[in-house]
C-alpha cells in the first residue's frame, strides 16, 4: 500500500517547495494562454522569498496548507478570511506539483481548506480562475462552486472568472 496523503498547516521552512510548485504548475498550465515572456519570468528565487516572509509573518487572516506524502511536498493551498462580506473566505491559491497532477492532491487540499473555512463560520467561499483553466473549474465543480457572474481582467489580457460556492454544499 502507498504512503498517506496528509495535509498540514506551512511553515517557512516549506517556503522553496511552495516556490518551486508555483512556478513550474503556472509554467505547464498556462502554456497555452499566458504569453512566453510571462511564463519566463517566473523566478523560484523571488516567489521562495514571498513565501518565506509571507509564512512567516504569522498574520492571521491567511492560511497555507500542504499536503505531502512519505514528507514530499506535493500541493499547497491558501485560503483567506475576510471579515466583511457576510463570513467569506477566498480560496487565493491552489497548487499542485505538475508529476501528481490527477492523483486526488488538490481534491484533498481545497477539501481541507473548505473545512477550515467552514471552522471559522465563513458562509461562503469564493475564488478567482483564468477563463481558459478548465482543469481548475472542474475542480471547483465539484464541490459546488460556480461562475457568479462577476469577470475581471488580469494584467496578462485573459479573463478571469469569479467563483462562489455555499459552504453547506458538500462535495458530490
Ligand atoms: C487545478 C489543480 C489544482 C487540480 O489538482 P489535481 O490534484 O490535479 O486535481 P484532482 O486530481 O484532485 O482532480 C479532481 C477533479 O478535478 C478535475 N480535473 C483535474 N484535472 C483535470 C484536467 N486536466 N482535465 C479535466 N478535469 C480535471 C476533474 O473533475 C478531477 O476529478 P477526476 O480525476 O475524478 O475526473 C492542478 O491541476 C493544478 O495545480 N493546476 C495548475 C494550477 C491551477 O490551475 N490552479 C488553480 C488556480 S485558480
Amino acid at each position: 500500500m502507498g504512503a498517506e496523503t496528509v495535509v498540514r498547516r506551512a511553515d517557512p521552512a516549506d517556503a522553496g517547495a511552495i516556490a518551486r510548485i508555483h512556478v513550474a504548475a503556472w509554467r505547464l498550465a498556462y502554456r497555452e494562454f499566458l504569453p512566453p515572456e510571462t511564463l519566463a519570468r517566473l523566478s523560484t528565487r523571488d516567489r521562495k522569498r514571498y513565501w518565506r516572509e509571507a509564512l512567516g509573518s504569522g498574520t492571521g487572516r491567511y492560511l497555507t496548507l500542504v499536503a505531502e506524502r512519505a514528507g514530499v511536498l506535493l500541493g499547497f493551498s491558501t485560503i483567506a478570511m475576510r471579515s466583511t462580506a457576510g463570513h467569506e473566505a477566498e480560496i487565493t491559491a491552489i497548487y499542485v506539483d505538475p508529476p501528481n497532477w490527477r492523483q486526488g492532491v488538490g481534491t484533498v487540499l481545497l477539501a481541507a481548506s473548505l473545512e477550515q473555512a467552514r471552522a471559522a463560520d465563513a458562509d461562503t467561499a469564493v475564488l478567482w480562475v483564468f477563463e481558459r483553466n478548465r482543469p481548475a473549474q472542474e475542480l471547483y465543480k465539484d464541490f459546488g462552486f460556480a461562475a457568479d457572474g462577476e469577470t475581471m481582467h488580469h494584467d496578462s489580457g485573459q479573463i478571469a472568472l469569479r467563483m462562489s460556492a455555499a459552504l453547506d454544499c458538500h462535495p458530490a
